[in-house]
């Protein structure tokens, strides 16, 4: 078999599942999880032919996927994967080029700049700053971070980078009670340790209370946020970003996915006021639906984040232009801003706009069809994020248990202020009126599964 057959097999195995992905469950079977079992096998010695590695893969472990790309997972925050992404993260995978440095992947370092720029306009954030294409915002944040660290230690006469952080001045962070896991998860990594954080309380859909704002300084950073993962309540920017400002401390937003609100002309006034804080994180892999993973890490100064970023050795032969690893905790990488690039090209400035618009409009759809059976919602429905409860807390995780089992979507669990809630994250291109209308008939007959269940 050839290289091209073996591409060939991988793609005609793809397109099948592709072709599949409407009619199958969204959870995996159990049987089909249980079959994953056919990989624990040892190492064997002899090599085995990739077409026999790939069919494995493919009987073995497609079965066992979660159906996310199929427009009916509401899980998490996960976008589906646009055609043009999919297919571009193919091609990236074969050209299998590492942009460390320019001179290693000249084509993964321009597209990679054009991709941050678009981002950086579509955002709505000042020109000239300066990006990092990474996993995720979790690594997005963390990223963004360090830049903060460095540039208020600088400040404080304290060079973090070659000293550490033993003996450094005291930094203060500030975050909302929502914050996000991730971002604490960034600071630990940061050595700022998740519990010395200062929490402020935060109003019902999540916001932080401005109003309850401890006093700023030149040596805190404010954390605000963009998008609220249960809610998607957007924190108050710029009444915040002004006191930081004026403080001289740094404000950093996580928003992971709410900042691209920022890119569709109806909603982009939820997004006022975050241009004005000093960092920012946001996914690629979620609304716009780039293919995972893309987190991107964005900086008012770009010689901070480089700062913070930057190795030099004397083999990196460094140029005069953007050298992509001088902005990003890693050195080698994936060429992912491609598929990025990829997503964003195809969709263009207006399929951006349709497709967070869409995803609002079938959220608001399942807000008014469970309202109209006779459920709760505990949110504001300000964005693509809905929280419903099925009344006490042991039906509602019944309930959740029971969709979830069911297969005809997927939505998970959580906490909201003290309530237990299901929460519909409609993050994916590929949802349609239809599969609002199964997934509400799924949920309402998980609930009279769940009832009659009780009552026998
Ligand atoms: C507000 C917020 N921040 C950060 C993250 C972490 O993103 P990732 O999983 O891409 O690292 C999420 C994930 O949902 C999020 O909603």
């Amino acid at each position: 078999m050839t290289d091209a057959d073996l591409l060939t097999d991988a793609a005609a195995r793809a397109a099948a599942y592709l072709g599949g992905v409407r009619a199958r469950r969204v959870e995996p079977s159990s049987d089909d999880v249980g079959a994953l079992c056919a990989f624990d096998a040892p190492l064997q010695n002899q090599p085995i032919a990739p077409r026999d590695v790939l069919a494995q893969l493919d009987s073995a472990g497609s079965p066992a996927t979660v159906t996310t790309t199929g427009g009916r997972y509401f899980g998490f925050v996960n976008g589906g994967a646009v055609p043009a992404s999919l297919a571009a993260s193919w091609l990236v995978s074969t050209w299998d080029q590492n942009v460390a440095l320019r001179v290693m992947s000249p084509v993964g370092a321009a597209i990679e700049d054009v991709v941050l720029e678009w981002t950086r306009d579509l955002l709505g954030l000042p020109a000239g700053c300066g990006g990092a294409i990474v996993t995720g915002a979790t690594m997005a944040n963390m990223t963004a971070l360090a830049a903060a660290r460095h540039s208020l230690l600088v400040r404080a006469g304290w060079d973090v980078e070659r000293q550490g952080l033993f003996g450094a001045p005291p930094l203060t962070v500030v975050v909302g009670d929502e914050v996000h896991v991730s971002l604490l998860k960034a600071l630990t990594l940061l050595g700022l340790g998740r519990e010395r954080v200062h929490r402020v309380p935060v109003d019902g859909q999540g916001r932080l209370r401005a109003d309850a704002l401890p006093t700023l300084d030149e040596r805190t950073i404010v954390c605000l946020q963009a998008g609220n993962v249960n809610s998607g309540a957007f924190d108050p920017a710029r009444e915040i970003c002004q006191r930081g400002r004026a403080a001289g401390a740094w404000t950093h937003v996580d928003g992971a996915f709410g900042l691209w609100a920022a890119a569709s002309p109806r909603l982009r006034h939820l997004t006022d006021g975050f241009a004005d804080a000093d960092s920012w994180s946001t996914d690629g892999h979620k609304w716009p639906n780039a293919v995972y993973d893309c987190g991107i890490a964005m900086v008012r100064d770009p010689l901070q984040l480089r700062s913070a970023m930057t190795a030099t050795a004397a083999y990196f032969a460094p140029t005069d232009r953007r050298e992509p690893s001088q902005f990003t905790p890693e050195m080698s990488r994936r060429a992912r801003g491609v598929e990025l690039w990829a997503a964003l090209r195809s969709l263009g400035r207006d399929g951006l706009a349709d497709l967070i618009d869409r995803t609002c409009r079938h959220a608001q759809a399942f807000a008014e069809g469970l309202r109209a059976r006779g459920y709760e919602i505990l949110n504001d429905v300000v964005i693509n994020q809905v929280l419903v409860s099925f009344g006490p807390p042991a039906v509602t995780l019944a309930v959740i248990e029971r969709i979830q089992r069911d297969g005809v979507c997927w939505c998970g669990g959580t906490s909201w202020q003290g309530r237990t809630a299901m929460r519909i994250s409609v993050s994916s291109w590929a949802t349609t009126d239809e599969d609002v209308a199964l997934s509400l008939d799924a949920m309402q007959s998980a609930f009279e599964g769940c009832r009659a269940g009780a009552e026998a």
